[in-house]
């Protein structure tokens, strides 16, 4: 409960004040409908000795003070959606302070991955269920007490039975939230590998390859499988709930009866007058109403507590210092030395690096190769500043990562991952994410495009470097995979960073391509340094370094004839590669 007033509190401190006045108005009104209908009655009775007109007043005051309720509530339904909605966007707000704000290496923890899927999924929906439970939890208060009151004024005798024959339907009402819980809670993980099987039919980026293969009856079969296990538990939690729900009402249903029977014991021996005891049955049953109103209310939070509870731990992720902080100055460095670097992965027993030694000096290219899965890309990824190593230490000019300024290490490096983002905004701004914070300058962009061999087919488009790289909105436009790539090394060029990483840059150029990238790299990077892991050799061999990376460790490190000359496995690897393009007689 507090966590969600807090919550909503924040969100919009007015609006909400106004709903909570309006549930304290509206509570009024509902005990002046009952006074007003013990009036009405009064009128009625009375109509043989005095005349209609009598009668008349109390009516239209009646009729009026419906209307008012009436008008209330529907005022209160539009505050109350605005109110849902400002709660969402604080609460994006606050997951996204966490989500871009936590290290990297969080993302490798499943249990953080799925609790920011959960809070994720949950977003849109889950606080309007707190708001309106909170709002309505407040007004079914007021209005209990309220008619409490009310009764009370009307004949003391009344309020112990109205006590009594609300408890029923609370209990029941308790029991049916317990289930509803306990039944969500079950489903949360099916629920998501549903949802995850609906986006692979129905998602763009898996359209082809479902086609291609032919998936779509193996998954559909899947799909049914999992919602027919959820039918069948559905079933048997919704008959439970009825059944609850069924002794719930009768047992009301019971004390009703008796409570009308009182009624008619007041009205007979007790003195009540029949107005009195006509108002009273009115207000009993309204507060029936507010009662379930009420429970209605708490169980909605109820079913939001699981909710709650994962957005507070969450939130409670959030990082003492921004640990995204891109804006720091860039470190013109003499060298960077990685020096014995260990790094394991969460949930690992395999460190992925062992011992790493590397050095990349000013304006120097050096290259990283090896097998798959050998630790160049986490590597790269340390050297980066993404992950912490968890043993040795990276230093810029002898300053370990951990003393320099936070934001200078990232303002320093230009990284593109084997795996880049595809952003499905304009060409212009995919090449200008690499230095986000500043307007782009166009001469630059045009620059960077140009050394990366994209302008001309970028100035091509439609619409220039404004078309949209996707097909997903009006007026896109989709490129290559080769195209897309030096997309992405035109945004680490534009960055201007003194060091450039290039996961498997080449991979999906062409030979002509490459070519031109690589043989012009140096030109290129005017006098940067760039650490490229590649697995083609045209690309590295003119590199000043070269380390191959084997299961983790360096087992062999120099230039390209110097590693050839000793033979090892990168003149193993090369030869391997060569071969392939030789005729058989060469070999
Ligand atoms: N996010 C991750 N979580 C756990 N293990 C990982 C993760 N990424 C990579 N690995 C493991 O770390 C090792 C090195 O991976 P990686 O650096 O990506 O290799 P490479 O880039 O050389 O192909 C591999 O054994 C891989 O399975
Ligand atoms: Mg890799």
């Amino acid at each position: 409960m507090r966590e969600s007033v807090g919550l909503v509190w924040t969100a919009a401190r007015r609006p909400f004040a106004a709903l909570t006045t309006l549930q304290l108005f509206g509570a009024a009104l509902t005990a002046a409908q009952v006074l007003a209908t013990q009036w009405v009655l009064s009128g009625i009775l009375a109509l043989s000795s005095s005349g209609v007109r009598d009668v008349l007043l109390p009516v239209v005051a009646l009729a009026l003070l419906t209307a008012i309720t009436a008008a209330a509530g529907s005022l209160q339904t539009s505050i109350s959606r605005f109110v849902g909605e400002a709660v969402t966007r604080t609460m994006w707000q606050r997951v996204l302070d966490v989500s871009t704000g936590v290290e990297l290496r969080k993302f490798e923890d499943p249990r953080f991955f799925d609790r920011l899927e959960r809070v994720r999924a949950s977003a849109l929906t889950r606080p309007f269920q707190v708001t309106n439970g909170l709002v309505g939890c407040i007004g079914a208060l007021a209005s209990s007490l309220g008619l409490v009151a009310t009764l009370y004024a009307l004949n003391p005798l009344l309020l112990p039975l109205i006590l009594i024959s609300g408890i029923p339907v609370i209990l029941t009402s308790r029991q049916e939230s317990r289930l509803e819980f306990r039944f969500n809670l079950a489903q949360t993980p099916r629920l998501r590998l549903r949802t995850y099987l609906l986006i692979l039919l129905t998602g763009r980026d898996e359209a082809k390859e479902v086609r291609a293969f032919g998936l779509s009856r193996n998954v559909r079969s899947r799909l049914n499988a999992l919602y027919d296990g959820y039918f069948r538990d559905l079933t048997r939690h919704l008959r439970r709930r009825a059944g609850f729900n069924l002794v719930g009402q009768l047992t009301s249903a019971l004390v009703l009866g008796a409570t009308l029977l009182v009624l008619v014991w007041l009205i007979a021996y007790g003195g009540l007058g029949v107005a009195a005891a006509g108002a009273a049955l009115v207000a009993v049953r309204m507060l029936a109403g507010q009662v379930q109103g009420l429970t209605g209310g708490i169980q909605s939070i109820f079913e939001s507590g699981l909710f709650l509870d994962d957005l507070h731990d969450f939130l409670g992720l959030a990082p003492r210092r921004a640990e995204l902080e891109v804006h720091g100055t860039p470190i013109d460095f003499g060298e960077i030395v990685a020096q014995d670097v260990r790094f394991t992965y969460p949930g690992r027993t395999e460190p992925a690096l062992d011992d790493v030694t590397v050095r990349i000096g000013r304006g120097e290219v050096v290259a990283l190769v090896g097998e798959n899965g050998s630790g160049k890309t986490t590597l790269a990824k340390i050297i980066a500043g993404l992950y912490p190593a968890d043993g040795g230490a990276v230093a810029w000019d002898g300053v370990r990562v951990e003393d320099l300024p936070p934001g200078d290490v990232r303002a320093s490096t230009a990284v593109i991952f084997q795996d880049f983002v595809h952003y499905a905004l304009d060409a212009r701004t995919n090449i200008a994410f690499g230095r986000p914070d500043e307007a782009p300058r166009e001469d630059r962009l045009r620059a960077a495009a140009c050394a990366a061999g994209i302008d001309d087919a970028l100035s091509a488009l439609p619409t220039g470097y404004d078309t949209p790289l996707t097909r997903i909105f009006e007026g896109g436009h989709e490129l290559s995979g080769g195209q897309w790539q030096r997309v992405a090394i035109a945004r680490a060029f534009y960055r201007d960073a003194p060091l450039v990483v290039l996961d498997e840059p080449s991979a999906a150029l062409d030979p002509r391509a490459e070519d031109e990238l690589f043989s012009s790299l140096r030109r290129t990077l005017q006098g940067r340094a760039a650490l490229i892991i590649s697995h083609r050799f045209s690309t590295v061999r003119n590199a000043d370094r070269i380390y191959v990376l084997d299961q983790g460790r360096i087992v062999e490190h120099g230039d390209h004839d110097e590693l050839m000359a000793r033979d090892g496995s990168y003149a193993e690897l090369f030869r391997l590669q060569a071969a392939a393009y030789l005729p058989q007689s060469d070999r």
